[in-house]
């Protein structure tokens, strides 16, 4: 059994987003059948991190969400009969309650919630060392995470990384929504066409009317929630300067992955992302708002030469760092 955190009262609506969320990453749920995207950009993740874990090996996946890169680090370590002590964090306990149902008879797994309250009950990001009781992991990995860090804390963040993990530990990460100067023309950062659905919807007629009843403070407060949720990518290399000053030395990569219209209406239909359409009511009218936001957008991706008839074409870069 999964040991650490477990999900108390999460309300049908949270089930409902985790769910969702692990359907957009893996097809009617099925752990086998991962969507092409998923499986494609993770795998080069698995395969830098492999080499530096063995046997009572210590990982930490920061960022689990509902488990997406966890079930395939697992997936890869159980093929090389590799035991591990594996341990989740996340912010979000929507999604992170779907990891623990799916990970809850891998003993090896240990959940931690990475955000708690201070002693004026606001909400703050636990440390990592915290996290670990001081203990040093052999291999941190970060999938598809960083990018939605805000840039004021990937410094910091560098710095726990750094200081949660051995001497000759790796962190290992990617990202497929970095700013870069190697990205491929044809080529567009993961969250392009959500931001653009964003961009669509910004003008909608019914969305603005809602957002006035709200009055001025409180629309302009909605507005800054829903830009947060597919935030402006920032540069790569704020993350190499941070991980440089931190004491890691390391090397980037980077793989086009297509990631196909289904795919990406899924995706962008899961609730929590759904949001983007606030304070749209959830339902018929605001899912087929974002379906055409989100057809148009791939359309305009197709015109300008990123995308085809089936897929956008999504640039990740992946890092591998030695502490
Ligand atoms: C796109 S999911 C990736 C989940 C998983 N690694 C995977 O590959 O499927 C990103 C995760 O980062 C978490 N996250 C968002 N903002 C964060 C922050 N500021 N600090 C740490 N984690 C964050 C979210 O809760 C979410 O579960």
């Amino acid at each position: 059994m999964a040991s650490g955190w477990v999900p108390e009262g999460l309300s049908e609506a949270e089930v409902a987003d985790g769910e969702a969320y692990h359907r957009a990453l893996y097809l009617d749920g099925d752990l086998e059948r991962p969507a092409g995207w998923h499986r494609d950009s993770v795998d080069r993740l698995i395969q830098l991190a492999i080499p530096h874990i063995s046997e009572g090996s210590t990982i930490v996946d920061y960022g689990s969400g509902t488990g997406g890169s966890a079930i395939e680090l697992l997936k890869a370590l159980d093929e090389s009969g590799i035991g591990v002590e594996l341990i989740l964090i996340d912010p979000l306990p929507s999604w992170f309650g779907k990891a623990r149902e799916i990970l809850e008879d891998r003993e090896e797994v240990h959940l931690e919630l990475s955000v708690g309250r201070d002693e004026n009950g606001r909400m703050k990001f636990r440390k990592l060392g915290e996290i670990l009781s001081g203990r040093k992991a052999d291999v941190i990995i970060s999938s598809s995470t960083l990018h939605l860090i805000p840039e004021r804390a990937i410094s910091g963040l560098a710095m726990e990384f750094h200081g949660s993990l051995r001497q000759g530990g790796v962190f290992v990460w990617d990202s497929g929504d970095i700013e870069c100067d190697f990205r491929p023309e044809d080529s567009a950062r993961l969250h392009d066409p959500y931001r653009a659905v964003r961009e669509i919807l910004r003008e909608d007629g019914d969305r603005l009317g809602l957002l006035a009843k709200m009055g001025g403070d409180g629309a302009l407060k909605e507005e800054q929630r829903l830009d947060r949720i597919f935030p402006e990518p920032f540069s790569l290399d704020v993350i190499i300067g941070a991980l440089e000053e931190a004491g890691f030395e390391g090397e980037v990569s980077d793989k086009v992955v297509d990631f196909s219209k289904e795919d990406a209406q899924r995706f962008v239909q899961v609730p929590r992302l759904a949001e983007i359409a606030a304070p749209l009511l959830e339902g018929e009218a605001r899912d087929s708002a974002i379906r055409k936001a989100l057809e148009k957008a791939l359309t305009d991706m197709e015109e300008g030469g990123f995308a085809d008839e089936h897929h956008y074409r999504s640039h990740w870069v992946y890092g591998r760092h030695i502490a």
